[in-house]
């Protein structure tokens, strides 16, 4: 898959992603916003094992963030299962250097109107801790709608977090 924007490419991982996807994701700055399936340090092994395991996906779910030809961060979606199987819950990460330039808010624009168009999902949903403001911003920008807060619903670093819940519908959906 490659889906080029006009501030990034989003396309699959490849192998030889490994130290730019270490470069970009070890750093604790992005690791304390993200589930902690996202490791901290953020080592080689971390990148190989992901890299493999992305590149056996049946259908494709995660995807490379590209910006000057060097894979910066990452986005990608868990899809639901018996009656929530149109629903898909989306995430993603930038390289720091990166930030504040709307890239990621791109990729999340094409990415959306990728699974809306391609898989048919009738919903895609985010959960951003709810003081993360950058990522509500990109959400807020890219059409996804604040549907509520979910009052300590998950536990960062030992400490209990709100997650804000943000959804966008696909008005095209078919049955
Ligand atoms: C959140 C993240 C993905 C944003 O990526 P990005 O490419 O910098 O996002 P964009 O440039 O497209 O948009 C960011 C917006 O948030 C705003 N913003 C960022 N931090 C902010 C803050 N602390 N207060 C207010 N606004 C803030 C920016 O000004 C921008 O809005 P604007 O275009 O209206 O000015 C990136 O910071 C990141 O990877 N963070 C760590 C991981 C993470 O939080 N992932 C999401 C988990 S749900």
């Amino acid at each position: 898959m490659r889906i080029a924007g006009a501030r990034c490419v989003v396309r699959s991982w490849r192998s030889s992603d490994a130290a730019s996807l270490v470069r970009h994701a070890s750093n604790i700055n992005v690791a304390r916003q993200l589930r902690d399936r996202f490791p901290h340090p953020y080592l080689r092994e971390n990148a190989k094992a992901f890299l493999k395991r992305v590149s056996a996906e049946e259908i494709p779910s995660n995807f490379a963030i590209e910006v000057d030809k060097e894979a910066v961060g990452g986005i990608g979606f868990v899809r639901g299962t018996d009656i929530e199987r149109f629903s898909a819950e989306i995430g993603y990460w930038l390289g720091e250097q990166h930030w504040g330039r709307g890239i990621t808010t791109e990729a999340l624009m094409l990415v959306t109107v990728d699974v809306f168009e391609r898989l048919n999902l009738l919903r895609l949903f985010a959960l951003p801790f709810a003081d993360n403001i950058g990522s509500a911003r990109v959400l807020e920008k890219a059409g996804y709608v604040r549907e509520g807060i979910l009052r300590a619903s998950s536990v960062k670093y030992g400490i209990p977090r709100d997650q804000a819940i943000y959804a966008r519908i696909n008005d095209r959906w078919r049955r």
